[in-house]
């Protein structure tokens, strides 16, 4: 073991000590390393603090790329939308197919339920149809004993909408659950059902360890864990678009409007029976989703789980979306489960956050699933649009040129000229690196 790695009271040192521990122990240059590190400290050191309060032990900050994508006709209303994101064509991909469906109808999107739901696991060794009996009276203890927790947010409109109890005993020896939903307004509401899970796991423990119609042995309960579920199948939002199949084009040089929604359509069928494809072409759905979700400082790691259980909800992981052509009529629809906040957690915390829901109007939690889904379907559209056309790097080359001409620390000039090269030929890093050498042999530019 490289004890000289190991450290303790790490935590308790200042930023800059903590800094300076790593640059010593993992970096051959530790004065270039705390040099570039603090370079992205914020200048501002109230709005540092910010930072360094969303998490611990923090060096510095990593900078993303915040960018936008206009044009979203989402329910007849037009949006920027604000997106993080560090793939290349994405930002593009999104504002591309806004573009195309604003005047086709725009995206439409209808929130279908908001329940979120918590469990509390517990094993007991008792006769199940006692615990079942005693329900009722546990039910009332468990709301009574929550009351303060749950006062607020029943103020809002929301709290806690339903408590069952579930035996599973047949899956696991004593195991039973407590299964809650919630309706939990604008918030995210994650703090909030784990507070009433908690506090319904001691209820459950006092409840049963003094309930006069069970036995002595009956007394004893084991909590296991409290905790919400991420996945929320009934937190669910449709997006979608349609327009006559003739109002496609233009759609590719050598495809008609019916030829072009034909195959789109085929191409969404696969990633609905194969899971190789469907979980790429999910993948796809979530760079938007996640864009806006980072944005918007929502938990994309969450929102993620969330949508790929539900890709799986019969047995089989499949596309979120689906497609069909009926009647001359082309529709396209991608149904997401998501749970989002726009108060609560970092949504106002995150300056950056909360300039992007200004942006976004001050969306309600319920507008801004209909918002993500939309951009989740249209990124979807720019993908699959692509790949049945003219296929996806065409897209992807000129940021991927842009990223290899920074790597070499091109000039703008030699930017220029390597646009105009490679507008016809495969961008490859040892392409680009060869075509700096003879360019730069040429002109004898200095790098920099
Ligand atoms: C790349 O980030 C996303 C795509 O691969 C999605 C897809 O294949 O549908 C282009």
């Amino acid at each position: 073991m490289q004890k000289q790695k190991i450290v303790s009271g790490f935590s308790k040192l200042s930023k800059r000590e903590k800094l300076e521990w790593v640059a010593k122990h993992f970096f051959k240059d530790p004065e270039g390393v705390m040099r570039e590190l603090m370079s992205f400290w914020h200048r501002d050191d109230d709005q540092q603090r910010i930072f360094d309060g969303f998490s611990e032990n923090t060096l510095s900050n990593y900078y993303l790329p915040f960018g936008v994508a206009p044009n979203f006709r989402i329910n007849d209303t037009v949006y920027s939308i604000p997106m993080v994101i560090e793939e290349s064509s994405v930002v593009a991909a999104a504002s591309s197919a806004a573009k195309y469906w604003l005047n086709r109808g725009g995206f439409k999107a209808e929130v279908i339920k908001t329940t979120k739901i918590g469990q509390v696991h517990f094993s007991w060794a008792g006769d199940t149809e006692n615990l079942r009996d005693a329900f009722p009276a546990l039910k009332q203890k468990l709301q009574q004993d929550a009351a303060d927790i749950t006062a607020n947010m029943e103020k809002r409109g929301g709290g806690v909408l339903d408590i069952q109890l579930l035996d599973m005993t047949h899956l696991e020896e004593n195991y039973y659950q407590l299964k809650v939903s919630f309706e939990t307004c604008d918030s995210m509401g994650a703090n909030f059902i784990n507070s009433v899970l908690e506090s319904y796991g001691d209820s459950l423990r006092a409840f049963v360890s003094q309930y006069a119609a069970f036995s002595d042995e009956e007394r004893d309960l084991e909590v296991i864990m409290a905790i919400l579920s991420n996945y929320t199948p009934e937190c669910l939002v449709r997006a979608w678009v349609e327009c006559p199949v003739e109002e496609m084009a233009p759609c590719g040089d050598d495809l008609t409007a019916r030829e072009f929604a034909e195959k789109f359509n085929k191409a969404v069928r696969i990633a609905r029976i194969d899971p190789y494809r469907a979980t790429t072409h999910n993948k796809g759905i979530f760079n938007g989703i996640d864009a806006v979700v980072l944005a918007t400082a929502n938990d994309f790691r969450a929102v993620e789980a969330c949508g790929h259980t539900y890709a799986a909800r019969d047995g089989q992981y499949r596309s979120l979306s689906q497609c069909e052509i009926k009647e001359g009529v082309f529709r396209f629809w991608l149904d997401l489960p998501i749970a989002l906040g726009t108060v609560g957690g970092l949504t106002r915390l995150h300056p950056i956050a909360r300039r992007s829901l200004e942006m976004l109007g001050e969306p309600s939690a319920h507008e801004l699933m209909q918002i993500i889904a939309s951009v989740g379907l249209a990124q979807n559209f720019a993908a699959v649009r692509s790949l049945v056309t003219t296929g996806i790097q065409k897209g992807h080359m000129k940021m991927h040129l842009h990223n290899i001409l920074t790597h070499f620390e091109a000039t703008e000039n030699e930017m220029l000229e390597a646009f105009n090269y490679f507008k016809d030929k495969v961008v490859s890093f040892s392409a680009v690196r060869e075509f700096l050498e003879i360019f730069r042999s040429k002109t004898k530019t200095i790098p920099g």
